[in-house]
């Protein structure tokens, strides 16, 4: 029989959409929790003491109070900018040209994509997240270094081939041919392969031709299981710049539906800046707005109204977008997105932080049957979190009237400190 593991403690649950009824009825926390891992799946949640009597074979281990909760899903980043994070200055346009097409350019050499790619999935696991949707760069070899990186610890990775013929630098674009064919040849290697999921991936609309993007639209509708991950309105620069390549579009979105690059499988990151009718046709289809907190605040963007586009019924995810986020961490993004909301005159409850993080965003990656909940048969991707990791957040806590308050105050105020361990597919990845 495989081993069985009984992990322990309080044990964050999911039963529905806190944007769409009552955190109350959708979120729980069991202060006597716990879970069986069988494997690399979850076999049963509930009591932990029924679970201890049910399964005494399991190999116990207590997290005391600690917070088991799902691992973090990131549903928009950028691996390739590991190494230039937090580079000094600058807008959108201007930042990519100074500091990330540069870095991206170094990524012709397959070692240092395959240094990266692992360098990045040991970071995130410190930081509790447990599956990213990345993009990767135009070089083939960019998605095999994640994806491989990835399968050594078997764990679930969106990626792609980014794609760009122009307005980017000559070592650094492709065609709307070698786009298709190379795309076309990734999504056949490693499209659920193991855990390995592929997303088609035009960069933004400023650096594809009508061909390009008509090129990746028709490969979407070759291969419909596959995501799609974009941009989408995050300046008003780049936006009005959009305006002047696509002077026949309605507007930015319309960019991407006029090559069949809209739909409910495609993931378009920071749409901060919509008009109506790119939120109603965004709803219309259900494709996912990935909210990048950090990075809106750091390149300064703007603040997303994401209490705004959950009212419009918008499928939502939250992302680190590093390295135009300034942090690895989850809970440094429930943060930023939490200060988002606030600017527009709405408090998120720490529940409603939680389910953006984990179940929003494997949700948003049409992953919710494998990733994103404790839940029996789920993948056992887990996070456990202390939530009194530093002396600032336990004098706070002494304070708490309620759990919530505890994991609020975490929320706040932690980051990888704040991680016990990291589970992915039922192996303790961080000890
Ligand atoms: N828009 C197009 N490319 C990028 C990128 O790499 N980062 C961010 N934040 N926005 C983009
Ligand atoms: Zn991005």
């Amino acid at each position: 029989m495989t081993s069985q593991t009984l992990l322990t403690g309080q044990i964050l649950t999911f039963h529905g959409d806190p944007f769409a009824q009552p955190w109350q009825d959708c979120v729980q926390i069991d202060s006597a929790g716990g879970v069986v891992l069988e494997g690399a799946r979850i076999i049963a949640v509930g009591n932990a003491a029924t679970l201890a009597a049910a399964y005494p074979e399991a190999t116990k281990i207590s997290y005391g109070s600690d917070l088991i909760c799902p691992g973090f899903v990131d549903a928009h980043a950028h691996y390739p900018q590991t190494a230039m994070i937090a580079s000094w200055g600058k807008r959108l346009i201007d930042w990519l040209n100074t500091y990330t097409f540069p870095e991206e350019a170094r990524f012709t050499d397959a070692d240092y994509a395959q240094e990266i790619a692992t360098r990045y999935l040991d970071l995130t696991a410190a930081n509790g997240t447990t599956t990213v949707a990345s993009f990767a760069t135009i070089h083939p070899h960019s998605v095999t270094a994640l994806f491989t990186a990835a399968a050594a610890r078997s764990q679930c990775v969106v990626t792609g081939k980014t794609c760009m013929d122009r307005n980017a630098p000559d070592d650094l674009r492709d065609t709307a041919q070698s786009a298709y064919d190379d795309s076309k040849a990734l999504i056949a290697q490693w499209h659920g392969i193991g855990r390995a999921r592929y997303a088609i991936t035009p960069r933004f609309s400023p650096t594809s031709t009508p061909d390009q993007l008509a090129a990746l639209g028709a490969l979407w509708a070759e291969n419909p299981t596959c995501l799609m991950q974009t941009h989408l309105s995050e300046q008003p620069d780049e936006v009005a710049w959009v305006g002047t390549l696509f002077p026949d579009a309605r507007d930015y979105l319309d960019t991407y539906e006029a090559h069949g690059l809209l739909g409910a499988r495609g993931l378009y990151g920071h749409a901060i800046h919509l008009r109506p009718r790119e939120i109603d046709r965004l709803a219309e289809v259900q494709g996912r707005v990935i909210h990048c907190p950090t990075s809106n605040a750091f390149i300064g963007s703007g603040a997303l109204d994401l209490p705004m586009l959950a009212a419009h019924r918008v499928p939502l995810g939250l992302a680190t977008d590093t390295g135009g986020g300034s942090s690895f961490s989850m809970l440094r993004t429930m943060a930023a997105a939490y200060e988002a909301a606030q600017h527009h005159g709405h408090a998120l409850h720490a529940a409603q932080l939680m389910w953006l993080a984990t179940a929003g965003s494997a949700n948003a990656l049409h992953l919710s049957h494998e990733i994103g909940s404790i839940t029996t048969g789920n993948y056992a991707d887990i996070a456990v979190i202390d939530l009194h990791s530093t002396a600032a957040i336990s004098q706070r806590t002494n304070r708490s009237a309620d759990v919530w308050e505890d994991v609020f105050a975490t929320l706040m105020m932690g980051d990888d400190r704040a991680i016990r361990a990291t589970w992915i597919a039922g192996a303790c990845v961080t000890q």
